[in-house]
C-alpha cells in the first residue's frame, strides 16, 4: 500500500526551529523513519514539503489515484486552508492529520483546524512518534478493510 506523506510551510526547518518547540530532529530524519517503519510494514510512503499552498494541493490531486492513504502536517496552513481541506476531501483518501507540538497548549489560533473535520483523526504533541503512529493506524485499518 502506498501512504502520501505531506509536510507543510516551514516543516523544512525541523531541526533548527524553534527546537524547544519541535525537537531536534530533521524533516530527513522523521522522513527516514517513516521510510523505515513503512518497510517493516510492507507499505510505501512518497514524502513531500512545501511551503506553498498551491503545491500541496497539486501533489495531492496527483497522486490521490495510486495512494491508499495520507500523513499530512500541514503547518499553519492546517489553520486557514479552505483550500487544503477540500484538496483532501476531495481525494477520498484516509487521512491523519499530524501535528508535532500540543496545538492545545499553545497560541488560541492553533487550537482550530480546518482539516480535521474531513481527516479520520489527528495525533497532536507527540513530537516525530505521531508520524509514525498515523502510519500504524493507516496501515491497519486498511488491512481491515476500514
Ligand atoms: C505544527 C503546529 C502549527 O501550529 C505550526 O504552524 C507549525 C507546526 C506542528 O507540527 O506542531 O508549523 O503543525
Amino acid at each position: 500500500m502506498r501512504i502520501l506523506l505531506i509536510n507543510g510551510p516551514n516543516l523544512n526547518l525541523l531541526g533548527t526551529r524553534q527546537p524547544e518547540v519541535y525537537g531536534h530532529d530533521t524533516l530527513d530524519d522523521i522522513v527516514a523513519k517513516v521510510q523505515s517503519r513503512a518497510r517493516e510494514l510492507a507499505a510505501e510512503v512518497t514524502a513531500m514539503q512545501s511551503n506553498h499552498e498551491g503545491a500541496i494541493i497539486d501533489f495531492i490531486q496527483q497522486h490521490q489515484a495510486a495512494a491508499d492513504g495520507m500523513i499530512i502536517n500541514p503547518g499553519a496552513f492546517g489553520h486557514y486552508s479552505y483550500a487544503i481541506r477540500d484538496a483532501i476531501a476531495g481525494s477520498s483518501l484516509t487521512t491523519v492529520e499530524v501535528h508535532i507540538s500540543n496545538v492545545h497548549a499553545r497560541e488560541h489560533f492553533r487550537e482550530r483546524s480546518m482539516l480535521s473535520g474531513v481527516c479520520k483523526g489527528v495525533i497532536v504533541g507527540l513530537g516525530w512518534r505521531g508520524y509514525l503512529y498515523a502510519l500504524d493506524l493507516l496501515v491497519e485499518s486498511a488491512k481491515e478493510g476500514e
